[in-house]
């Protein structure tokens, strides 16, 4: 008898908990031959009567197409409104025509199913059309559930063949996120999810509503594992239970935050195949595709350079991190301010020196991104027309512009075409600020102007070992040592994998004294207090329309071209000093401009591919929107072209080994 009543318990108990435990995560459908997600998160009923007995040609039980038109529309302007969409979205296409939602349709005639009335509106499509009866559910395309009238949001799915994402993700009504759970033909490429651009209408509050984002994986968001570029960390740690500053600042302006994007490990530069042992290094699709697509905002550039749909990326910029992506995949990209925004939930390279960066094909977009992260500290000049128009500095300086281009070449090269490609942008720039360039010695200047502490050395000795002394003696401290400890309690004393470059960088803190940490901070404030009054001072007297002193050119930041499929040395600390590390250190802005492209021979394709050139432009600290406005104003005056995907700038011609793509 008791027996029995146990039995009888558990099993209710373990029927209660299956019913209980399952949950719809989306469904993956097909639709002429575009592969689409459909949402979990119904977005209401349109049509609220009931009663109508859905037609369709659909294959995909209980799944019907419908397009919703939210805004009365007279039926004679259908047609346009459709081909507008067309050219907007990615998502919408005539198959959603199959049934109409229109707003203020006129059914007064007739009732119940009798309302559906068949018109054609695209060809030798047959719309089914009813009246929308619930306001609030924006136009687009959706997937209407034909048993209880709910419509769900529409994604379109595309391949990762970059290899740029780790997880594709999918945001909740409630501000979590989850798995994007599709997948579509790929070969060992997550499958990636993007809504409608028709759901969304920027506004004053929501200037990003829409705005589809890759986010570096360091940044926390609430419910998803994180990798931080290493397997060992993203099994060991559960979900983020919580969202960081940063994140929220985005989200908040309505940006639709599409996964989460491969970094080199622990953010530590890596290069391309031989360092990245845990996971592989996403494609820079630029040249022959085989070129390194730098550290260590690695998946940021690569997605930004290959993919239509995605409008910009979220890196971070320790020493170089979002300008080496940018600089090598030929796209806009920022080193900001020290400070403007807490990196609170975000994995820390150095504090001192971390900053959150984007990467942008779109000057117009990466400022608006620029406004919504950084909110008051960031000094916009981005406002609607006629307001806050820019009083441009008449300084401009530059420094060494040479660089190298070609995989093989080892010194810079003045004839370089990249280099004169760079000095012709030099003498544009100054053109258009209708002043002149003044070449700067920065170590003669120093030698003149700089500080009786600093009297006897210079830059380059006082500031040979600061970068690595802050990033490995932080690094070892906040991330390494917790993750060991916690690591080993987990498994029985052992220790975690971790990739040849961030190692020999720990170790290399482990051979140092803890005082190389305070030094490193007192030659930082030296440099940095010098460099901010001396050479890049704001401007004077104090005017919030002038803000800089003036601007500076470098090409340090730019990159080299590596080939990946080289045998390379093995990894060594960050030792040195180089113009890239002058906004690292002095906490000023420092982006990447996207100039043009050079053609290089590749020995990989026996073939004249092109790589881009790019150039540095930086400020006084806390003007980052003038950078952003200056990158603007440089496209409408045709200075600068805003660069496209593919293989070239230009966006001409296939990305290798992608002919059959079609966007
Ligand atoms: C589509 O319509 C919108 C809103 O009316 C308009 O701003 C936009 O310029 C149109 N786009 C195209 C490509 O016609
Ligand atoms: C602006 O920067 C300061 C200093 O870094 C920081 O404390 C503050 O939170 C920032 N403000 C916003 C709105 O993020
Ligand atoms: C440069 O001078 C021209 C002609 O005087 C003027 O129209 C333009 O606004 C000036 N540009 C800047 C950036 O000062
Ligand atoms: C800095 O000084 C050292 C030692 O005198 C010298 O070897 C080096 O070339 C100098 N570097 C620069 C950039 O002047
Ligand atoms: C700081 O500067 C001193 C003096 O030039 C130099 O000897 C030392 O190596 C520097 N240390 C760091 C960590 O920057
Ligand atoms: C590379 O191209 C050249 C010129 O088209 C051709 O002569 C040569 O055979 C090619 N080399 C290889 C290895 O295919």
């Amino acid at each position: 008898m008791a027996t029995q009543k146990v039995v009888v318990l558990l099993l209710v108990t373990l029927v209660a908990g299956v019913f209980g435990a399952l949950e719809h995560t989306g469904t993956s459908v097909k639709l002429n031959d575009v592969y689409y997600f459909v949402s979990p998160f119904s977005q209401g009923q349109p049509w609220g009567r009931g009663g109508v007995e859905w037609k369709s040609h659909s294959k995909a039980p209980g799944l019907i197409p419908v397009t919703v038109v939210a805004q009365p529309c007279p039926e004679d302007s259908l047609h346009s409104l459709f081909t507008n969409w067309t050219s907007r979205d990615d998502v919408w296409q005539p198959g959603f025509l199959e049934t109409v939602l229109l707003a203020g349709f006129d059914t007064t005639k007739s009732k119940g199913a009798d309302a559906a009335t068949r018109r054609s509106y695209w060809a030798d499509t047959l719309s089914t059309v009813l009246p929308l009866q619930s306001a609030g559910i924006p136009s687009g395309p959706y997937f209407l559930d034909t048993s209880t009238g709910q419509v769900y949001q529409a994604y379109r799915l595309y391949e990762d063949f970059a290899g740029a994402f780790t997880q594709s993700l999918l945001q909740g009504p409630d501000g979590r996120f989850q798995t994007l759970s599709a997948q579509v033909p790929a070969s060992a490429s997550v499958t990636m999810g993007v809504p409608s651009r028709l759901y969304f209408t920027p506004s004053k509050r929501k200037p990003l509503a829409g705005v589809r984002i890759g986010v570096k994986d360091i940044f926390a968001l609430a419910g998803v594992k994180q990798s931080n570029g290493n397997r060992a960390w993203y099994g060991l740690y559960p979900p983020a239970s919580a969202t960081g500053t940063a994140m929220r600042n985005l989200i908040a302006a309505g940006a639709v935050i599409v996964g989460l994007q491969k970094t080199s490990q622990f953010a530590n530069g890596e290069l391309a195949t031989a360092d990245w042992v845990d996971y592989h290094a996403p494609f820079n699709p630029r040249g022959d595709g085989y070129q390194d697509g730098a550290a260590s905002s690695a998946g940021a550039g690569a997605s930004v350079a290959s993919y239509p749909w995605l409008d910009l990326a979220l890196g971070s910029d320790t020493g170089g991190s979002v300008r080496g992506p940018a600089a090598v995949e030929g796209l806009f990209g920022n080193r900001p301010s020290h400070g403007l925004v807490g990196l609170d939930h975000v994995m820390p390279l150095s504090p001192a020196l971390d900053t959150p960066g984007f990467l942008a094909r779109d000057p117009r977009v990466w400022d608006a991104a620029c406004a919504a992260l950084y909110l008051d500290n960031y000094t916009s000049f981005a406002g609607d027309e006629g307001s806050a128009t820019p009083k441009y500095p008449k300084t401009l300086y530059v420094l060494d512009l040479a660089t190298t281009t070609t995989t093989t070449a080892t010194k810079k090269d003045d004839d370089d075409p990249a280099t004169l490609m760079r000095k012709k942008f030099a003498s544009d720039l100054a053109l258009f600020l209708n002043t002149s360039a003044t070449t700067l010695d920065l170590e003669r200047e120093w030698a003149t102007s700089g500080p009786a502490e600093g009297k006897g050395q210079n830059i380059s000795q006082l500031l040979h070992l600061t970068y690595a002394a802050f990033i490995t003696k932080d690094q070892t401290k906040l991330l390494r040592d917790p993750f060991y400890k916690d690591y080993a309690a987990a498994h029985d004393g052992r220790r975690p994998f971790v990739d040849p470059a961030p190692l020999v960088r720990w170790a290399w803190a482990d051979s140092q004294p803890d005082s190389v940490r305070d030094d490193a901070l007192a030659n930082k404030t030296l440099f940095m207090n010098w460099f901010n009054d001396k050479i890049l001072p704001p401007a004077s007297p104090h005017d919030p329309l002038a803000c800089s002193s003036g601007f500076l050119l470098h090409a340090d930041s730019t990159g080299f071209f590596s080939s990946r499929n080289r045998y390379l040395d093995p990894p060594a600390p960050p030792l040195g000093f180089s113009n890239g590390e002058i906004s690292v250190f002095a906490e000023t802005p420092d982006s990447v401009f996207p100039l043009g492209q050079v053609p290089v021979f590749s020995s990989v394709t026996n073939h004249t591919e092109f790589l881009p050139v790019t150039i540095d432009v930086m400020a006084a600290k806390g003007c980052d929107g003038l950078i952003a406005r200056l990158a603007r104003d440089l496209v409408a005056a045709g200075i600068l072209t805003a660069p496209k995907v593919g293989p070239g700038l230009d966006g001409e011609g296939a990305i290798l080994l992608r002919r059959d793509v079609r966007y």
